[in-house]
């Protein structure tokens, strides 16, 4: 059965492989890639990204949820979204979105971040989401204030991202700290 999450505006859902070309758009636009911390330089790596987030979606010890992103009503796709359970700490798990630049600045990342919290803490019982961004992508740090995740601190310079060393500012919210209404 295909996973899914409605929110107000989109449905997040399996990413199926229909959704390769979509997968090769965010990976060939620059200005999507350039803070994104996720390897889609080369067709192999695209293809396994989608093949990653299908065989994902297939288990019964489901870890990661890589899920297609479509405005409600059109099934346009606009981008996918991501909650990954830490392999070595099953009450952890990471969150992250990418859209497509004709969907930004619409409130949409933050509509997103919002489900897989509630996803997250209501559905899968986690005691902590957190995610990161690189320090120049403030609109990605932007998104997770609004949506309540405290800023944790920055790891800096840990790794080279195509054309800069990439400082990663993470944030993070407890089960504690989550209220459905945040
Ligand atoms: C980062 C991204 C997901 C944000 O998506 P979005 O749907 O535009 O986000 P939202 O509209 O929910 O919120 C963005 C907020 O940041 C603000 N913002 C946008 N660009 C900004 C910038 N350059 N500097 C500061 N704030 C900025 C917006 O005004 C908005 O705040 P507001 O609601 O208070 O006005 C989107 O730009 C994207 O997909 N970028 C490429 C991929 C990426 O970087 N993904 C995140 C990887 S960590």
């Amino acid at each position: 059965m295909v996973f899914s999450l409605t929110t107000e505006r989109l449905i997040l859902e399996d990413l199926d492989g229909q959704d390769l070309a979509n997968i090769q758009r965010i990976a060939s636009d620059p200005r999507v890639m350039h803070y994104v911390f996720i390897w889609l330089e080369t067709d192999e790596q695209v293809a396994g990204f989608v093949r990653h987030a299908i065989d994902e979606s297939l288990r019964s010890d489901r870890r990661d949820y890589l899920l297609a992103v479509r405005v409600l009503g059109t099934g346009a796709f606009a981008g996918f979204a991501m909650l990954e359970i830490d392999p070595k700490q099953a009450t952890t798990a990471e969150a992250g979105y990418i859209l497509l630049p004709a969907y930004w600045k619409n409130g949409y990342a933050s509509e997103i971040l919002r489900a897989l919290l509630a996803f997250g803490f209501d559905e899968l019982s986690l005691h902590r989401v957190y995610g990161k961004c690189d320090e120049m992508n403030l609109a990605s740090a932007h998104v997770m204030e609004k949506c309540g995740l405290t800023y944790e601190g920055t790891v800096r310079e840990h790794v080279w991202l195509r054309d800069h060393w990439r400082s990663s500012r993470y944030y993070g919210m407890l089960a504690e700290e989550y209220s459905p209404s945040g």
